[in-house]
């Protein structure tokens, strides 16, 4: 039997009810906040990756698919959404609406080579928004703040913000150079992939699993330490407007993020629900001012977001969830041998009007066809045979009540719109107390 790549999953009907509520929630908060959805494709150039991502970056190093395409190029199975937007936005020359920012969001999957475990995959899905074109630090909070309405939204309320900043290009070099001194007589007492990134990207030594711990990095420089007045001013701008909209957050100061091309605010939310497991951080995002510059695009200053998807599933697993049972509006159900033909018409007809209605395709006996009926939940038994047609009405049974009434064909969408909407029949049943 074939099976499923390891690090895949099969979203199953059974599931699919919370992906389609988080993904309702993420469309109706998107709207609140006035963006806009983006669609690219799953897979770019490999080099828009390296560029962008960061060449020494875990996610590029170790993670990505890389595949040769049948005319030799090299194509790259998106990480993550953000390169993606910013090729976007250049290539589509959006940075010349007259209305910038840009507002943008996406959702949809993304791949990474990781070890898989609960809340990681190989393949996941990423809800991700980006705000384009603006340097103000109210954008930076507006970001936030979309993140943490967006949880509020699902009711996952257990979260803990941490923000940091890495401050703009001069603030980095003057903090990586700190950092190399610091490290540099330390170095025996880190990884070998410590020592890797120590030559090549000194501020990766931070990301380290491994040495995650070691007193060598809980002491390093910390980049707050290191910005430059106009950074620290930015910085303090984004928390009073964080503090205005009344959010709780922490300053992290450990905080910088596995990929290369933040400068300024960086932020995650994490929630300790249990049904998260390790992988208890639910969104990461921040500020990247000199990628739009970098790659060839105009010199556009942006920040923004993106949510694993997986998790915010996991983590609605500890919460006692409203989200609406399945039901169908009607089952039809036919009696006696023959189908009757008309049925067809009848049906499709209330499923025009907008009704969820299904039926026996095995000519099943009557018991067999409430019990099926059943199990689907629907709110009307429609029953229908030979009688019914020669005189031209339907038994219209409810399943809560089991009350049933007879309901004139040409009557029936009407008598069921107005008795789902709290209304009786619309006359001309003869059926029914109203008539
Ligand atoms: P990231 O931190 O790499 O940031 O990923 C964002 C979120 O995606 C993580 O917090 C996590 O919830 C989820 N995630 C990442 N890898 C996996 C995985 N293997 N399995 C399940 N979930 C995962 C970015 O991707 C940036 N593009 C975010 C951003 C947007 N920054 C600015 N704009």
């Amino acid at each position: 039997m074939i099976r499923k790549v390891k690090g895949t999953y099969d979203i199953l009907p059974d599931e699919i009810k919370k992906w389609h509520h988080i993904e309702e929630v993420m469309r109706n908060v998107a709207k609140l906040f006035n963006f806009e959805e983006i669609r690219t494709p799953m897979f770019e150039a490999s080099e828009l990756f390296h560029r962008s991502v960061g060449e020494t970056t875990d996610i590029v190093k170790k993670e990505t698919y890389d595949f040769a395409d049948r005319g030799n190029r090299m194509n790259t199975l998106r990480p993550e959404g953000t390169a993606s937007i910013v090729r976007s936005v250049i290539e589509n020359k959006l940075y010349t609406n007259p209305s910038l920012p840009l507002k943008l969001y996406y959702y949809g999957p993304m791949f990474r080579y990781e070890r898989p475990q609960k809340g990681r995959q190989r393949q996941f899905h990423q809800f991700g928004a980006e705000i384009v074109g603006c340097d103000s630090p109210l954008v930076d909070a507006e970001v936030i703040n979309f993140a943490a309405t967006y949880l509020k939204a699902l009711k996952i309320d257990d979260i803990f913000i941490r923000i940091n900043s890495l401050g703009d290009q001069e603030s980095k070099q003057r903090y990586q150079k700190a950092l190399l001194e610091y490290l540099k007589p330390n170095m025996d007492h880190l990884c070998p992939d410590c020592n890797r990134r120590y030559e090549e990207n000194p501020l990766r030594v931070l990301d380290c699993k491994v040495d995650k711990e070691n007193p060598v990095l809980q002491n390093a420089p910390k980049p707050l330490d290191y910005l430059t007045d106009s950074a620290k001013y930015h910085f303090e701008q984004v928390i009073i407007a964080l503090d205005a909209i009344g959010l709780k957050y922490e300053i992290d100061k450990n905080l910088v993020r596995g990929l290369d091309y933040y400068t300024h605010t960086v932020f995650e939310i994490d929630s300790d629900l249990e049904s998260l497991g390790a992988q208890s951080t639910l969104v990461g995002g921040g500020r990247y001012d000199n990628l739009y510059a970098s790659l060839e695009g105009p010199d556009l200053p942006a920040v923004g977001f993106a949510f694993g998807v997986e998790r915010l599933i996991l983590a609605l697993e500890s919460i006692e969830y409203p989200i609406a049972d399945n039901f169908i509006h009607c089952f039809f159900i036919n009696i006696g041998d023959a189908f009757q033909t008309d049925a067809l018409e009848i049906i499709n007809d209330l499923r025009h009007g907008g009704l969820i209605v299904d039926y026996d395709f095995f000519n099943k006996s009557l018991k067999s066809q409430f019990k099926q009926a059943d199990r689907m939940n629907p709110i009307f038994y429609l029953i229908y045979g030979e009688e019914e047609a020669k005189r031209h009405i339907i038994n219209v049974k409810r399943q809560d009540s089991k009350d049933q009434v007879e309901v004139e064909l040409d009557n029936l969408y009407q008598y069921l719109v107005n008795s789902l909407s709290g209304g009786g029949c619309s006359g001309g049943c003869g059926s029914c107390d109203g008539c």
